[in-house]
C-alpha cells in the first residue's frame, strides 16, 4: 500500500496534555487547572501541572520527533501562556516558548502544525461567560491574531479549534471535560460561538497573511445502531446523535447553513443564537481539514434520556462484544475508510483532508532489555493506516496521516492512567522510551508504504 508522494507523517501532542510548568513565566490559570482540582472530576485526582514536562524537554522532544523520523509535529498554545487573562496585554515569554519550539522544529527538518486551542480556556473568560457567551469568539480572534501575527513566517499549517464537538457537548452538556457542566441550553448555545470563534480567529488571520494553510480539526465518526436494535426511537437516536457528531459541523462550515433538524431538536433548549451575518463568517473557505478518529460511535437504547446529545432521546454508546482499547473504546478501522469516503460524498465542497489524530491507549510493560513490545498499538495503527489507504485508494483527498501522540501524557478525566504514546513516559523520571509501533511507524514513513 503505497501512499502518494509528498503524504505527511508525524504525530501529535496538546499544550495541557504535556507542557507541565503550569506557573511558570507568567501563564494564567486555565479552566482545566481548576477542573482538576474539583474532587472526583479527573481520576486519581492528577493534573497537568507538570505532564510530560515538555515546556522544559521540548529539545529533547524534538531529537526523539526526529529520530522516529516524524515530519511533522501537531501541538497546541496554551492561551493563558500568551493572555494570562484571556484578554489584554501579551506575555511574551509565554509566547517566545513556541518561537523557540518552532525554531527547534524547523532546525530538525520537522513540520509546526500549530492548534491555538486545545481546551486549554484562560479561566477569566470562563468567569466572565466562557464558550456560551458571545464574546468569546472577539477574544478568540485576538488571541489568534496574536500568535498568527508572530508565528505566520515560519509556521504552515494551522487550526482554530480541536474538536469543538468536545468544547461543546461534552463539557457543556455531557459534564465529562471542564467546565464541567451539564446544560443542555449552554451546549448548544457553545456550539455556535465555538464556530463563529473559528470563523472570526480565520478572519483575523487571513488578514495577516493568506499564505499559510488555515483549517480546523473537527472529531467527526460514523454512527450506527448497535447489532439488532432497530425501531423508531433508535432511528431517530441515530439521527440526532449524527447531527451533533457530524452534520452540524460540517453544514455550517463548508454550507454556512444548520442542518434544519438539529435546529428544530435545539428549539427545546433556547436555540442557537445566530446573529445576521454568523454562518457567512463561519462558513470562509478553509485550507485543510482535520480529521480525529478513534472508532465509531455505536447506538442501543439505555434506561434515560442521553444528556450529552439533548433531544435524541434514550441513545446510549453499547458497541458489540470484541476487542477494545484501555479506555474500553471498540475498534473499527473500516469506519475510518467510511468516514472518509462518506466526507467525500456528503460534502464534496470539502478541502484536503489530514488525519490529525489517531491511536490508541494500552500500557504494555517495559520488558527487562529496556524495550515496549505494543503489538496491540501497532496493530491499531497498521490498520487504521490501511483503512486511510483505502480512502485514498477510492478517491479521498488525504494528504497525511498524525498519530495521536508522540508521548504519554495527561489524558484529561483519565488522568495519567491511559497512555496513548508511541513513546513511553515515566512520569517519576519523565524518562522516554520509543515503543515498538514507534520504530515500526519509522520503517513506515521511510518507505512512505505500508508493508501488505
Ligand atoms: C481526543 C483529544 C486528544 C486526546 C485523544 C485521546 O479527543 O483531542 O487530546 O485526548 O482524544
Amino acid at each position: 500500500m503505497r501512499f502518494p508522494p509528498g503524504f505527511i507523517w508525524g504525530s501529535g501532542t496538546s499544550s495541557y496534555q504535556v507542557e507541565g510548568a503550569a506557573q511558570e513565566d507568567g501563564r494564567g490559570p486555565s479552566i482545566w487547572d481548576t477542573f482538576a482540582q474539583r474532587p472526583g472530576a479527573v481520576l486519581g485526582g492528577d493534573s497537568g501541572a507538570i505532564a510530560a514536562d515538555q515546556y522544559h524537554r521540548y529539545r529533547e522532544d524534538v531529537a526523539l520527533l526526529r529520530e522516529l523520523g516524524h515530519r511533522m509535529y501537531r501541538f497546541s498554545v496554551a492561551w493563558p501562556r500568551v493572555q494570562p487573562d484571556g484578554r489584554g496585554p501579551v506575555n511574551q515569554r509565554g509566547l517566545d516558548h513556541y518561537r523557540r519550539l518552532v525554531d527547534e522544529l524547523l532546525s530538525a527538518g520537522i513540520a509546526p502544525n500549530i492548534t491555538l486551542y486545545h481546551w486549554d480556556l484562560p479561566q477569566p473568560l470562563q468567569d466572565a461567560g466562557g464558550w456560551p457567551g458571545r464574546d468569546i469568539a472577539a477574544r478568540f480572534a485576538d488571541y489568534a491574531a496574536i500568535v498568527f501575527e508572530a508565528l505566520h513566517d515560519r509556521v504552515g499549517w494551522w487550526a482554530t479549534i480541536n474538536e469543538p464537538w468536545c468544547v461543546s457537548l461534552l463539557s457543556h452538556a455531557g459534564g465529562q471535560h471542564a467546565p464541567g457542566e451539564r446544560d443542555a441550553g449552554r451546549a448548544l448555545r457553545s456550539i455556535h460561538h465555538v464556530l463563529l470563534a473559528h470563523g472570526m480567529g480565520l478572519a483575523a488571520m487571513r488578514a495577516i497573511d493568506p499564505t499559510p494553510r488555515l483549517g480546523i480539526v473537527l472529531n467527526p465518526a460514523p454512527v450506527r445502531p448497535a447489532p439488532g436494535a432497530w425501531g423508531p426511537a433508535i432511528e431517530h437516536g441515530v439521527r440526532a446523535v449524527d447531527g451533533y457528531r457530524n452534520r452540524v459541523w460540517l453544514d455550517a462550515l463548508l454550507r454556512g447553513a444548520y442542518p434544519e433538524d438539529v435546529l428544530g431538536r435545539a428549539e427545546r433548549f433556547g436555540g442557537f443564537p445566530v446573529l445576521e451575518g454568523d454562518l457567512r463568517t463561519i462558513a470562509a473557505p478553509l485550507d485543510w481539514l482535520g480529521v480525529n478518529y478513534y472508532h465509531d460511535i455505536i447506538l442501543g437504547l439505555g434506561g434515560e434520556d442521553d444528556a450529552l446529545n439533548p433531544g435524541a432521546g434514550r441513545v446510549v454508546e453499547a458497541p458489540p462484544p470484541g476487542e477494545r482499547t484501555s479506555m474500553g473504546w471498540p475498534i473499527t478501522p473500516t469506519g475510518l475508510t467510511d468516514l472518509l469516503l462518506r466526507i467525500r460524498d456528503d460534502w464534496p465542497e470539502v478541502p484536503p483532508l489530514m488525519i490529525s489524530e489517531n491511536g490508541a491507549a494500552w500500557d504494555d510493560p517495559i520488558a527487562a532489555d529496556g524495550s515496549i513490545d505494543d503489538q496491540r498499538r501497532l496493530r491499531y495503527l497498521h490498520d487504521h493506516i490501511a483503512a486511510t489507504w483505502a480512502a485514498i485508494d477510492a478517491g479521498a483527498d488525504v494528504r497525511g496521516y498524525l498519530v495521536w501522540s508522540t508521548l504519554d501524557n495527561f489524558e484529561w478525566a483519565w488522568g495519567y492512567r491511559e497512555r496513548f504514546g508511541m513513546v513511553h513516559v515515566d512520569f517519576e523520571t519523565q524518562v522516554r522510551t520509543p515503543r515498538r509501533s514507534a520504530w515500526w511507524l519509522k520503517g513506515v514513513i521511510a518507505a512512505n508504504a505500508l508493508p501488505g
